[in-house]
């Protein structure tokens, strides 16, 4: 496949997404909003299912998520075929150093299950598969562009506000820190505290460890480990985050996670993960949960059922909160008139 070929599909695939989310979207939505606010307050998914699903622009839309995703990592022009047939290249590149791996690791088995976000293969079982990512990574949010970037930067600022951690020495832990796009801004702000990035992927990892050297970010640990089981000693984290890590976890592996970062941190310290939650009304509901099967991310849907304030009080966490998060400086999460992810920090402490 040739470069340029290739980068010519990929860009008409990225502009047909963006017609999808400026028109496709508001088309369907239309149809919601048509209706009087009493009456849209009172619907559950179900009444927008019979509203919107059978009408044509609704299965026109979801034809092209499915589709349009399909193409960009399968397609004659897609992102595996494209890294499958550089392979030896990135493969050797990509292989150098041994991965730290976490006790008794193994993969779960959800995690081999289902080709997350329909990329071949996951994003685990090819050495190319980090790169493969990282480039799908780059038009997840098609209408950020390349303020995608500013997205991880935006919730660092938030994550590390509270100056304390900033300044201080302090150790963090970034859990599914993928190919280390979100660890990046917090080990460049935080420059005086240790972070520990963990993955399922090793070849996740192994980009993260690479563009980290190449960056000269020095205080960052990368590892293999499973964020349900981290090694780490009861009590020795003062902040805990995740983003995008939770909605690609099971029901009841979210749970574990979050007993298991109750136990690391240190009394009084912080977890703040972001990932998709709160939605302004069912319509909303009812296209992530279409999204939810249509992206192969089975998992995000059960954890929108989830009843988290209750389960982060049983655990033991005070002072939740869940509020949604402005990706970028001009979007009104309420009033947004395009398609887009529910952002949503989901903020506890350990009590002191
Ligand atoms: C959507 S990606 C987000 C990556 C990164 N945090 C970012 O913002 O770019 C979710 C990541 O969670 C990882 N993951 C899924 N289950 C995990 C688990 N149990 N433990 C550690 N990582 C996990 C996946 O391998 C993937 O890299």
């Amino acid at each position: 496949m040739l470069e340029r070929d290739f980068i010519n599909a990929q860009d008409f695939i990225l502009s047909f997404k963006l017609k999808w989310t400026r028109f496709l979207y508001p088309k369907v939505r239309e149809k919601f909003l048509v209706l009087k606010p009493n009456i849209r307050s009172k619907m559950h998914l179900d009444d927008v299912d019979s509203l919107v699903s059978n009408t044509p622009d609704y299965k026109i839309f979801a034809w092209c998520e499915r589709h349009l995703q399909k193409m960009k990592y399968s397609g004659g022009y897609g992102l595996h075929g494209f890294y499958k047939e550089r392979h030896d290249v990135f493969g050797e590149k990509n292989s150098e150093e041994k991965t730290e791996k976490g006790k008794k690791f193994c993969l779960p088995e959800y995690y081999q299950a289902v080709d997350i976000h329909q990329q071949p293969g996951g994003i685990w079982s090819n050495p190319f598969a980090g790169l493969i990512y990282e480039r799908g990574a780059r038009t997840t949010t098609p209408m950020l562009g390349n303020n995608h970037k500013d997205l991880h930067y935006r919730f660092a600022e938030t994550l590390l506000k509270d100056l304390k951690h900033q300044n201080s020495v302090a150790t963090i832990i970034d859990l599914g820190c993928g190919f280390g796009k979100s660890t990046r801004p917090i080990a460049e702000y935080a420059t005086k505290s240790s972070i520990i990035a963990l993955d399922l992927s090793e070849p996740c990892i192994k980009l993260a460890r690479e563009e980290a050297k190449k960056n000269k970010l020095n205080n960052v640990t990368f590892s293999q480990a499973d964020a349900r089981i981290t090694s780490c000693k009861d009590e020795t984290i003062d902040l805990a985050t995740s983003t995008m890590l939770l909605h690609e976890m099971p029901e009841s592996g979210i749970i574990e996670l979050l007993s298991e970062t109750f136990r690391i941190l240190k009394p009084g310290g912080r977890a703040l993960h972001l990932d998709f939650w709160l939605m302004r009304d069912a319509f909303d509901r009812f296209i992530f949960e279409g999204h939810s099967w249509r992206n192969n991310e089975p998992f995000m849907s059960s954890l929108f059922a989830m009843d988290l304030p209750k389960i982060l009080a049983d655990i033991g966490f005070v002072n939740v909160e869940i509020s949604s998060f402005k990706e970028a400086e001009h979007i009104d999460p309420e009033n947004h008139p395009y398609w887009r992810f529910p952002w949503t920090t989901i903020g506890m402490y350990k009590p002191k």
